[in-house]
């Protein structure tokens, strides 16, 4: 079974064509990164007035990467939500349109359950495991039981790892997209320049919880308090001190989470997934860890083909009624009493 996987939930124009839920035969990611740099910043219109001038021929280049033609194609998947609306508006309805024009079947999917499902596309990954959505809208640590099957076990209280690593950028001007340049300019710099705090809850319900709000606050606003005294108070001293603290405030709760449900097993996803110093952190930890290549930690069409190949050969069908929406589909969340 082919499956045409569409994403255009934020600034990535991305189509894809993957076989069975695993094979990738094409995966182009059309980047508005440029158009948007001198904003600093995704500019929500832009976005999507680009994605209605890119989407036909990036399906097109994707088709013709993968060797297919439309009439080999047996499904389309198509994120519609979380995202941008006017952007997932764009793909939802150049899904719709070619799903009634060739009258096969389509689905939306969750980008962010999306996301977990992107290492699939490389290995088998046995269930469950301990799944960790990093995005630049999303922070989740979950027991992971099935392709849908995710049960929250602490996320953020306030703002994303991603964005966090956006803002502190944005604000020292060290340029856009900030988490690639924060992680760029943290392996010229000393982490231990500044001691920035872990301002997250760490009692009862929120055990698993984290915070990024304060921590960037921190970073922006009062770093003089955080100052070691020791190396300049250069860019790169700050961003890997930031990047520092950001890691392990994630690390300490994926440490807990890993004990107190028993898993052996990681899974990391979303754009964040592709920091060094987060990787290289995960690394030592016991048991397997498993995270996706550069290319499928951020947006891409494929991730969306894959899980939208599982919804469909279960029978899940979208009407063409279906809309996009801002916000992640409700997660279960446990709270887990310690
Ligand atoms: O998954 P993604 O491409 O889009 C969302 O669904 O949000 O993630 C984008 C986020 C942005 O906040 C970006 O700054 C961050 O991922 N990011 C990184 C790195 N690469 C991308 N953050 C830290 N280090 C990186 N190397
Ligand atoms: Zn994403």
């Amino acid at each position: 079974m082919k499956i045409l996987g569409i994403e255009t939930s934020c600034d990535e124009c991305s189509a894809a064509v993957v076989e069975n839920g695993r094979t990738i035969l094409s995966n182009e990611v059309a980047t508005q990164i440029e158009l948007h740099r001198p904003y600093d910043g995704v500019v929500p219109e832009i976005a999507s007035r680009l994605h209605t001038e890119w989407i036909s021929s990036v399906v097109q280049r994707s088709l013709d990467q993968a060797g297919v033609s439309l009439d080999e194609i047996d499904g389309i998947a198509v994120t519609n939500r979380p995202g941008l609306v006017g952007s997932l508006l764009v793909g939802l309805n150049f899904a719709k349109s070619l799903a009634y024009a060739r009258n096969i079947p389509f689905v939306g999917v969750d980008h962010i359950r999306a996301h977990l499902y992107a290492p699939h596309l490389e290995q088998e990954i046995a269930y469950p495991f301990l799944g960790l959505l990093v995005s630049g809208g999303h922070t989740v640590i979950s027991r992971v039981t099935g392709f849908d099957e995710i049960e929250v076990l602490g996320t953020t209280i306030d703002d994303a790892i991603g964005e966090a690593f956006d803002k502190v950028a944005k604000h020292y001007n060290m340029g856009f997209p900030g988490g690639v340049i924060v992680d760029r300019l943290s392996q010229k710099g000393d982490m231990h320049t500044y001691n920035f705090p872990d301002p997250s809850l760490h009692k009862g319900n929120h055990e698993f919880d984290v915070s990024y709000s304060g921590l960037k606050t921190a970073v922006i606003n009062q770093s003089d308090q955080f100052y070691t005294g020791k190396g300049e108070k250069s860019l790169e001293n700050i961003a890997a001190s930031f990047q520092r603290a950001a890691v392990e405030i994630l690390m300490k709760r994926i440490r807990k989470a890993l004990t107190f449900t028993g898993l052996k097993r990681v899974v990391a996803g979303g754009g964040v997934a592709a920091n060094s110093l987060l990787r290289s952190e995960l690394k030592t930890l016991e048991g397997e860890v498993i995270f996706p290549s550069l290319k499928l930690c951020t947006d891409n069409g494929a991730m969306i083909a894959g899980i939208g190949y599982q919804y469909l050969q279960r029978g899940d069908r979208d009407a063409y009624s279906l809309q996009a929406f801002p916000r992640v589909q409700a997660f279960k969340r446990s709270y887990p009493m310690l």
